[in-house]
Parts: structure tokens; sequence; C-alpha cells
């Protein structure tokens, strides 16, 4: 089955944190986080229940066009794809000085995913979309973008508007922000060109 909404999911009571997740964005919104709309967990499905848990999700990504990200739902979190154009590659080298942990250092992705694009496959950018410092969802802020959030020489990436964390285009945080690390990259592998599991991987 393939996921490609975007719609905001349900909420688990049982998830601290997805909760966090919820709250951090109508937070970041502006919007009151409230108690509407909130099922209980018995009333999924044998298949829905299975997803919350944490079964991996199959991914289309046939209509992802260059330079557009898509988010789908796995264990109740956001996983960013993101189809990257040539100039969104060239823009990830060059400011290694800047961040964090520029080799990828930390535990943060699988050992496919630890290389100078944070990917299985340079084109294509896979993260699960909450801030490392307490959860917020970052926007994606694109290079020469006038958002007076970004430094001027901004390579494109990542700003979470909670606490101002700068991530550049793989995910990697930038020097001295309350984001103690990389964005996480999840388990994922490919079935065909167009297709992605997310949630499982060929690594044993
Ligand atoms: S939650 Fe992202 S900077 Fe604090």
């Amino acid at each position: 089955m393939s996921h490609t909404h975007t719609a905001q999911p349900l909420l688990l009571p049982d998830d601290p944190e997805r909760r966090t997740w919820l709250m951090a964005t109508g937070v970041a919104a502006g919007v009151a986080a409230t108690g509407t709309a909130v099922p209980f967990v018995a009333s999924f499905t044998p298949s829905e229940r299975a997803r919350a848990m944490g079964a991996a999700v199959e991914v289309d990504i046939t209509d992802l066009a260059p330079g557009e990200m898509k988010t789908v739902e796995w264990r109740g979190k956001p996983v960013w794809i993101v189809r990257r154009t040539p100039q969104m590659l060239a823009a990830l080298g060059g400011h290694d000085a800047a961040l964090a942990d520029p080799l990828s250092s930390r535990e943060q992705q699988p050992g496919y995913a630890q290389n100078a694009t944070r990917s299985a496959r340079p084109d294509v950018f896979v993260a699960v979309g909450i801030c490392t410092h307490l959860g917020c969802s970052p926007t994606a802020v694109a290079q020469g973008s006038p958002n007076p959030s970004v430094p001027s020489d901004w390579p494109g990436g990542y700003f979470c508007p909670c606490h101002g964390s700068l991530f550049d285009g793989a995910g990697r945080v930038y020097h001295n922000m309350p984001a103690p690390t990389n964005l996480e990259v999840p388990p994922h592998r490919y079935l065909s060109d167009n297709r992605i599991i997310i949630g499982e991987d060929d690594v044993s």
C-alpha cells in the first residue's frame, strides 16, 4: 500500500514522541493543540494499528518532481522524502566548517547513509522531519530564500522555528544550535527506482 498523504495523522495516546511532535507543530503554526479528533487506538483497524506500532511504510515517489518533498507517516512521525536537484546536491559541499557533525559521525543514520549526502541514493533524501532539540517540525528553506532566519550564504536546508536550529540540505545541524545532532535518517531501502520502504532495510 502506498502512503502519500500529508494530512495530520492520528494521535496515539501512548506515544510520547508523537505527542511532542503534534504539540510542537501546533505551537509552530500558532495554533493551539486541542483534544478534538483524538481517537483511541482501539478504533484502528488491524492494519492501521500495525502501521502505528511500527510497520514499514511503502512509498511511491514516481510523482515526486525534482526539488519537491513528500511527507509520509512512519511510527507516528513525519518522514520527509526529497527529490534533490543537481543544484541541491552541489550545495551540500563547501560549508562543512559551519556544521557540528559534517561527517555524520554520530549515530543518526544507518551506515549506508553515512556519506556526503546522508542518503542511500544521492538524488533522494529521506529523513525524519523532527528537530533533534525538542521535537518541532522544521521547515524547508530553499537556497536564495529571503528568509531572515537563515544566513546570507545559506545553501538551502531546514529551519526549526521553535528555537532557531538550522540544518543543511542533508539534515546536518549547524554549530551552536539548540539541536544537538543531525536529523535522523530512518532505515529504508528501495524496492525499485520509485518505490521505497521506510522502516526496514537490508542490514541485519
Ligand atoms: S525544537 Fe527545534 S530548535 Fe528547539
